[in-house]
């Protein structure tokens, strides 16, 4: 049986949500509360237009609901798509306060609803190769994960660098490590708006003794998207820039200490790049949130993965802002 979506907002990032919706399933509704976004909604006349979000969720035949709105409106639609029984996929982060996450968690829990945040980069093929690797133990044991995610712009005057940029290697972070940390400090500053953090290191300690770095920034002069992942045998890096080479496996490692001094020896083998498939990371989200929907999969486990970056977001924020 097919899966009725309706989509809403559709502004830059919506429309990208649509169009994978109505070829993998069925877009009964497209909603956007700004009038002038009706244009686009012809586009698909098997939807149905609204600007009204209630109307949309009134629908019974409606199955799930897509939210692409801005960051501060996603708790409250989230939590009223959810209330009216819709499963729900919504974009990164689904709250802004931990609290507010465990929230949604719960009502999804309670109802055996999917709330599946739209956290795109793990479904992107390189991503799924270092979880993979890592869960093989190719990597040996991993000792740290750093992300850098910097670039000269978009310079944003509502979400600071950490929230933009860190949610998407945090959650990377988290979901090749699994755990929550129990350190989390971040440093930053802003330099350009007031209380909207442009550049943000972040340092993360978890119950295992792994260690994890993030460098945020939108004033930069490299255009960097990489996430680095360090073991006992082999060192790994997901670098979203590169067009065929989004990975590379080196096989350096430490190997032993020497009689020298105490200095360790190091190991240095073959460096290599495997293929990575081309699949869009977002038709493949979206293949995983109708998985879930119908019924295969964990669906209580991507909430709790999704309130597991919010609240690392939640520790990291409270650290910027030294309380
Ligand atoms: N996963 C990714 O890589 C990725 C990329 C870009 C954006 N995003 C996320 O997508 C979301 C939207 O980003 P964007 O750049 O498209 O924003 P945008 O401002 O371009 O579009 C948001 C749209 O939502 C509409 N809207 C606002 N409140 C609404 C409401 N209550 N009901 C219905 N419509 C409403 C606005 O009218 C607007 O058209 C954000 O959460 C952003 O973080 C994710």
């Amino acid at each position: 049986m097919s899966i009725r979506v309706g989509v809403a907002g559709l502004g830059h990032w919506g429309p990208n949500l649509a169009r994978n919706f109505a070829e993998l399933a069925e877009l009964t509704w497209l909603c956007d509360s700004d009038q002038g976004k009706s244009e686009f909604a012809s586009r698909y006349a098997q939807a149905r237009w609204t600007a009204s979000f209630d109307e949309m969720l009134a629908d019974p035949e409606l199955d799930a609901v897509v939210i692409a709105t801005p960051v501060p409106t996603h708790f409250d639609l989230a939590r009223r798509a959810l209330t009216a029984g819709k499963h729900v996929l919504v974009e990164k982060p689904p709250a802004m306060l931990g609290s507010e996450m465990e929230e949604l968690v719960a009502l999804a829990q309670d109802r055996d609803l999917v709330l599946m945040p739209g956290h795109l980069l793990l479904y992107h093929p390189g991503v799924r190769r270092l979880k993979e690797m890592i869960g093989a133990g190719e990597l040996g044991e991993v000792l740290c994960v750093y992300g850098n995610r910097q670039n000269l712009g978009i310079i944003r005057s509502n979400e600071n660098a950490l929230w933009s940029l860190g949610v998407h290697d945090l959650s990377v972070i988290l979901h090749l490590l699994d755990e929550d940390p129990e350190q989390t400090i971040a440093l930053g500053r802003d330099f350009l708006t007031d209380g909207v953090e442009d550049v943000v290191f972040c340092y993360l300690r978890f119950p295992s003794g792994k260690i994890a770095h993030m460098h945020l920034s939108w004033l930069d002069p490299h255009k960097m998207r990489k996430i680095t992942v360090v073991g006992t045998e082999k060192m790994v890096v997901f670098d979203d820039m590169e067009l065929e080479r989004k990975v590379t496996v080196y096989e350096k490692a430490p190997w032993r200490p020497s009689d020298r001094y105490g200095e360790w020896q190091t190991r240095t083998g073959d460096i290599f790049s495997p293929r990575i498939s081309s699949d869009e990371p977002l038709k493949l989200e979206c293949l995983e949130f109708l998985r879930l929907v119908s019924g295969e999969g964990d669906r209580r486990k991507v909430a709790e993965d999704g309130a597991r970056v919010v609240r690392a977001l939640d520790l990291l924020t409270s650290s910027l802002r030294g309380s």
